[in-house]
C-alpha cells in the first residue's frame, strides 16, 4: 500500500465510554507503528487537544488492553466550541504536535466536532463508538453489542426473582434518543414489551397488557424501557446538562411503574441498569468490528482520505462523509419496533 505523507497522528475518544474502544485503538496503533506513524493519544477528547494534554501510543503500552472495556486515553464530553479560545489553541497543539491527522472516535457529538474541525482545515477521521447505536450510515457502532450482550445477563439475573416471587420487572436501558439497546436486547430476551423514545408510552395498553397477563396466569413479565422514553407527567431523576445540551436520563421507569401501580393494583419492580451497560470485557463481535474499523482507518490515512467516517457495512470498512453521518441520529423504524411489540402480546 502506497504510503501517505502522514508520519504522526493523534487518536482521541470522545463521549460516553464503551467496552471494545481499546481493541480498536490496540489494532490501529499496530497498523501505524509498522508503517513507522507515530500515534500520540489525547487525554480526556477534545478537552486534551485544548489543554495539551498528550500520550505516547506505542505497540508496548497497547500490548494486552485489547478486553479491557473503557478508553486508556480516557473520555470527557468537552465542546470546543463552547469555551472561548479552544478552537484556536486546538489548533496551535496540532501544529506544536506536528500532528499530520486526527482520529476522532466517538458518537454524534465528538463526529460533530471533528466536522467542524475538519472545516478549520485540520485533516480528520471519524470512527463512530456509542452504545445507543444511532449514527447514520454504519450498520454497527464500536459498543453496542458489548452493551445489549451486558443488557442480556443482567436482566436474565433479575429474571429469577421475578419468576420466584411473580414480579413485574420494568428493566431501565440507556439510549436517549434511540432505542436500538432496548430494541435488540427485548428481542433477546423475549421481553413482554418495550417502550422507546421514538414512539409515544400508551400506558393504559401496557397496564392492561400486564393485568391480561397474570389474569391468564403469567405472574411474572418483562419490561424493557429506554431511558429517553417520552411520558407525560414523567419526570427523570437527575437533570444535569452536558456541554453539548443533553440532559443526563435515568430513572424514568420509576415514574412509569408509579403510573402502572395506580392503574392496575401492581407494582412493577424497576432495574436502572445504568453504566453496567457500557462497561466491562466486549464481546467478541464487538472486538472484531473494531478491527474492521481500525483497517477503515487506516486505509484512509494511508490514502490521505479525510473527511470522512469509517462505517461498517457488510463487515467491510466504509467511507461516509462525517458530515452525512452526524447530520441526523438514527431511529428505530416502526416497522421493528411493532414487530418486537407483537411478540410479547401473547396469553
Ligand atoms: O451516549 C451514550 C450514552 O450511554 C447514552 O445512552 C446515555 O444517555 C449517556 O451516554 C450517558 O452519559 P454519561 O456517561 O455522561 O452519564
Amino acid at each position: 500500500m502506497a504510503s501517505s505523507n502522514i508520519k504522526k497522528v493523534g487518536l482521541l475518544t470522545g463521549g460516553g465510554d464503551s467496552s471494545a474502544i481499546n481493541d480498536y485503538i490496540r489494532t490501529i496503533v499496530i497498523l501505524l507503528e509498522k508503517q513507522q506513524i507515530k500515534v500520540r493519544g489525547i487525554q480526556r477528547s477534545y478537552k486534551g487537544l485544548i489543554e495539551d494534554d498528550f500520550m505516547d501510543l506505542t505497540c508496548k503500552f497497547v500490548n494486552g488492553i485489547q478486553h479491557t472495556g473503557g478508553t486508556c486515553v480516557k473520555t470527557s464530553r468537552t465542546n470546543p466550541y463552547k469555551v472561548e479560545g479552544a478552537v484556536q489553541k486546538i489548533i496551535k497543539n496540532v501544529e506544536k504536535e506536528n500532528l499530520d491527522a486526527l482520529i476522532c472516535v466517538g458518537g454524534n457529538d465528538t463526529l460533530g466536532v471533528a466536522l467542524k474541525l475538519a472545516k478549520e482545515g485540520i485533516k480528520v477521521v471519524g470512527v463512530p463508538q456509542t452504545i445507543d447505536n444511532d449514527i447514520l450510515e454504519t450498520d454497527h457502532c464500536i459498543g453496542f453489542h458489548s452493551a445489549v450482550e451486558n443488557i442480556v445477563k443482567c436482566t436474565n439475573m433479575t429474571m429469577t426473582s421475578a419468576y420466584s416471587h411473580e414480579r413485574e420487572m420494568f428493566v431501565e436501558v440507556m439510549g436517549r434518543d434511540s432505542g436500538f439497546l432496548a430494541l435488540n436486547s427485548a428481542l433477546v430476551l423475549g421481553a413482554d414489551s418495550l417502550l422507546i423514545p421514538e414512539f409515544p408510552a400508551d400506558l393504559d395498553k401496557l397496564a392492561d397488557l400486564i393485568q391480561r397477563k397474570r389474569k391468564a396466569g403469567k405472574k411474572h413479565g418483562l419490561y424493557i424501557i429506554a431511558e429517553g422514553v417520552q411520558i407525560q407527567g414523567g419526570k427523570q431523576i437527575q437533570d444535569e446538562i452536558d456541554a453539548f445540551g443533553h440532559i443526563k436520563f435515568a430513572g424514568i421507569s420509576y415514574a412509569i411503574a408509579e403510573i402502572i401501580h395506580s392503574k392496575i393494583d401492581v407494582k412493577p419492580n424497576v432495574v436502572v441498569l445504568g453504566y453496567t451497560q457500557r462497561g466491562g470485557t466486549p464481546c467478541p463481535y464487538d472486538a472484531y468490528l473494531s478491527t474492521v474499523f481500525a483497517r477503515g482507518t487506516f486505509n484512509n490515512l494511508m490514502e490521505g482520505k479525510f473527511g470522512y467516517m469509517v462505517a461498517v457495512i457488510n463487515e467491510k470498512p466504509k467511507n461516509v462523509l462525517i458530515a452525512d453521518a452526524v447530520k441526523d441520529i438514527r431511529l428505530v423504524s416502526k416497522q421493528d419496533y411493532d414487530f418486537a411489540v407483537s411478540l410479547g402480546d401473547v396469553w
